[in-house]
């Protein structure tokens, strides 16, 4: 296998609870251990997955990789640079995407494009902004304002402007959360486009058919630590992914805090 284009050894991150959060979760600890330790490479070329339950730390997990947040403890390489020291080089060869990304309502999709290209540096390149236009059927609407575009339309000029800069690293925190089938066959076929054009993507998902259908390797979390790493051929063999899921969250030791 060639160079791994993301390395992430032994990430650690906690939260502070409130009381209230405490009370909430039913817990005298008053630190959440969101992710324990956590070990994992994606390469160029491959759609890694990290497949885990409500609360298991993908987020979290994605959201280190992107340098959004720092890890307490282990270390995220962009492209065999330290994200903590290099923040800026890993901004520009990565691209974190996310159904959560909140578009300013006033804007349209012409200056968005325009305005996320100048945030990197770049002049705006016309042949791939109209490509991604195109493929998205955001050309028809490249005037319109955010407030009056379709949750579905949002989601992908989100996805178009998270890639305004082509980057080598993309990380997609659920990519189809929210979309209709066509939309989400939108993203997921654009998805595999961009790992055959050599890109290292690292999404993250807890939709079981998602993950086996377009994923190489898979990483279950279980309570921050990750409890499999395979490729999806060893990983399921000749059973469903679901049921080697179960079978493994159900052997995962109780997390101790
Ligand atoms: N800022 C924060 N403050 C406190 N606790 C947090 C914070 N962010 C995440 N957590 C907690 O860390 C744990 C992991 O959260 P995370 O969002 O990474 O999970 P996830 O695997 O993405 O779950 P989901 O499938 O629901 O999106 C959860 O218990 C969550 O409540
Ligand atoms: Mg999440």
């Amino acid at each position: 296998m060639n160079q791994a284009a993301v390395v992430c050894k032994d990430l650690e991150k906690s939260f502070r609870l409130s009381k209230k959060q405490q009370k909430i979760e039913k817990t005298p600890d008053r630190v959440k251990r969101a992710v324990r330790g956590l070990s994992f490479e994606a390469y160029p070329g491959e759609i890694f997955g990290l497949l885990g339950s409500n609360g298991a730390g993908k987020t979290t997990t994605l959201r280190m990789i992107a340098t959004l947040i720092k890890p307490d403890g282990g270390s995220v390489e962009i492209l065999g640079k330290d994200a903590v020291a290099f923040p800026d080089f890993a901004r520009s060869n990565l691209g974190f995407l996310t159904s959560e990304l909140k578009l300013e309502d006033y804007f349209t999709p012409n200056y968005l494009y325009r305005y996320f290209s100048e945030l990197h540096g770049l002049d705006e390149n016309a042949d791939r902004k109209r490509m991604l236009f195109e493929k998205f059927g955001i050309d028809k609407f490249a005037e319109v304002r955010v407030a009056d575009l379709s949750t579905g339309m949002k989601q992908k000029l989100s996805l178009v402007i998270s890639l305004v800069h082509d980057p080598a690293v993309i990380v997609f925190d659920e990519p189809t959360n929210g979309l209709d089938v066509i939309t989400a066959k939108a993203v997921t076929d654009y998805l595999g486009e961009l790992k055959n054009e050599g890109k290292a993507i690292i999404i993250s998902t807890h939709i079981f058919s998602l993950a086996e259908k377009l994923c190489d390797r898979i990483g279950i979390i279980v309570d921050g630590r990750m409890a499999a790493l395979s490729d999806k051929q060893t990983l399921v063999g000749d059973r469903s992914l679901e049921d080697v899921f179960f079978d493994i969250y159900s052997m995962a030791a109780p997390a101790e805090t």
